[in-house]
C-alpha cells in the first residue's frame, strides 16, 4: 500500500510517498532554512508564504522522481498540527483538495506521533511493544509509551522550552546562527564539556515532564558574567563559545536521558526510541547508547538525519499504520482542519 504524506507544520514543505509504512519511495523536502537564517528564527508569515510557493512544485517532484501516478496512491496522510497555524493551512488545504478530487481516504496525523514513525523508515516492521519513546523537536518534548500502533500514552511533556528550542535560543545567545542544534553540535566538538556546571530542573521522581528555560537563563547569566549585560554575541571569544556549547549539550543530554532511564525503570519497555530534530545530535545518541545499555533492549534513532527533522515520510508512515488498523474510519472523505494545539 502506498501512502502520500504531506507536511507543512513549520518551515519545511514536504511531500513523500512511502510503501507499507517503511519503504521510502521518495522524500522531497523544500527547506526554508536559508530564508530564516536572516532573522535567526522562523517568522510564521514568511514560512506560510513560502509553503504556498513550494507545495505544488514539491508534489510534482515527488511524482516525477518515482514515475508513479495518482492511481498508484492508496491513501493520503497529512499533519494538521501541532505547528504554526498559517503554515498548517497550506498542507491541510492541499490534502483536502487532493483527497476530494482524487477520491482517496485522508488520514490526519499528529505531527509528534509522525516523528515517532521516523524510526520505522527504511527499517523492517519488526518491533516489539511496548516501546518507550523520547521525542525531542523544536516545539515539543514528550516521553511516550507506545503499546501498539495508534495506542500512545503521554508520560511526560514540555513545561516551557522544548529541547530544540533551547538549542536554538542558546545558539542565538552565542552568535552561532539558525538552526541552533547543528551549530552547537559543531562548536561543542572543540569545547570542554566540563567547563560549566549548568543546573538541571528537578521535577520529582515520578514526574516525566521537561523544563529547559532555567538552563537557557543559566547560559545567559554565564555569558553576562564575562561580557556584561549588553554583550554582543559577535564579540564572544571562540573558545568561550565552544566551552559553553559543549557544557550545554552535555547538560541537556544528561537531563533528557535521566528522564528516559527513570521511565524505563517504571515501564519495562521492549525497545527504546529517540525521535525528532534533536535526535540527530551525535553527542545525545552516544550518551544514550552508553547509559541505556543496562536495559538490554534495542535503542533506535532514525536511520537518516532527514528522518529526524521535519519530513513527510514520517507522516506517510504514521498514516499507513493508523489506516491499516481501522480503515473504515477514513473511508468517507472528510475535511481536516489545521489545529496548532492538536493533542494526542
Ligand atoms: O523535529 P524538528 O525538525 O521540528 C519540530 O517539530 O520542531 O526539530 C527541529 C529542531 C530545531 O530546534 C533544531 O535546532 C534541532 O531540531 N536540531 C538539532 C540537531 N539538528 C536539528 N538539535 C541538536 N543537534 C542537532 N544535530
Ligand atoms: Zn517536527
Amino acid at each position: 500500500m502506498k501512502v502520500l504524506g504531506i507536511e507543512t507544520s513549520c518551515d519545511e514543505t514536504a511531500i513523500s510517498i512511502v510503501e507499507d509504512g517503511t519503504k521510502v519511495l521518495t522524500n522531497i523536502i523544500a527547506s526554508q532554512i536559508e530564508i530564516h537564517k536572516e532573522t535567526g528564527g522562523v517568522v510564521p508569515e514568511v514560512a506560510a508564504r513560502e509553503h504556498i510557493l513550494n507545495i505544488i512544485p514539491t508534489l510534482k517532484k515527488a511524482f516525477a522522481e518515482t514515475n508513479l501516478t495518482w492511481t498508484d496512491i492508496d491513501v493520503i496522510a497529512c499533519a494538521p498540527g501541532p505547528g504554526l497555524i498559517s503554515a498548517l493551512l497550506t498542507g491541510t488545504l492541499t490534502a483536502n483538495t487532493l483527497a476530494l478530487v482524487k477520491q482517496k481516504p485522508l488520514v490526519p496525523v499528529h505531527h509528534i506521533l509522525a516523528h515517532i514513525y521516523g524510526n520505522w523508515l527504511d527499517r523492517d516492521q519488526n518491533t516489539k511493544f511496548p516501546i518507550l519513546i523520547l521525542t525531542v523537536s523544536g516545539g515539543h518534548n514528550d516521553l511516550v509509551l507506545m503499546k501498539d500502533h495508534g495506542d500512545f500514552i503521554q508520560l511526560g511533556t514540555t513545561r516551557d522550552d522544548a529541547a530544540g528550542e533551547a538549542f536554538d535560543k542558546v545558539a542565538k545567545l552565542l552568535g552561532l546562527g539558525y538552526p541552533g542544534g547543528p551549530a552547537i553540535q559543531k562548536a561543542a566538538i572543540n569545547g570542554d564539556e566540563n567547563t560549566y556546571n549548568f543546573p538541571q530542573a528537578k521535577l520529582g521522581q515520578d514526574n516525566f515532564d521537561f523544563s529547559f528555560s532555567g538552563l537557557k537563563t543559566a547560559v545567559l547569566y554565564e555569558i553576562q558574567k564575562t561580557y556584561g549585560k549588553d554583550f554582543d554575541p559577535k564579540n564572544l571569544d571562540p573558545s568561550f563559545v565552544n566551552n559553553i556549547a559543549a557544557s550545554f549539550q552535555r547538560t541537556i543530554s544528561e537531563t533528557l536521558i535521566s528522564r528516559l532511564i527513570q521511565a524505563a525503570k517504571s515501564h519495562n519497555p521492549k525497545e527504546i526510541h529517540i525521535a525528532g530534530g534533536v535526535s540527530a545530535n551525535t553527542y545525545l545518541r552516544n550518551y544514550a547508547e552508553h547509559k541505556l545499555e543496562q536495559f538490554n533492549v534495542p535503542i533506535k534513532y532514525p536511520v537518516k538525519i532527514q528522518y529526524c527533522t521535519d519530513n513527510a515520510a514520517m507522516v506517510a508512515s504514521c498514516g499507513y499504520f493508523l489506516y491499516t488498523k481501522t480503515p473504515e474510519k477514513y473511508q468517507k472523505w472528510h475535511n481536516i482542519q489545521p489545529n496548532s494545539d492538536f493533542t494526542f
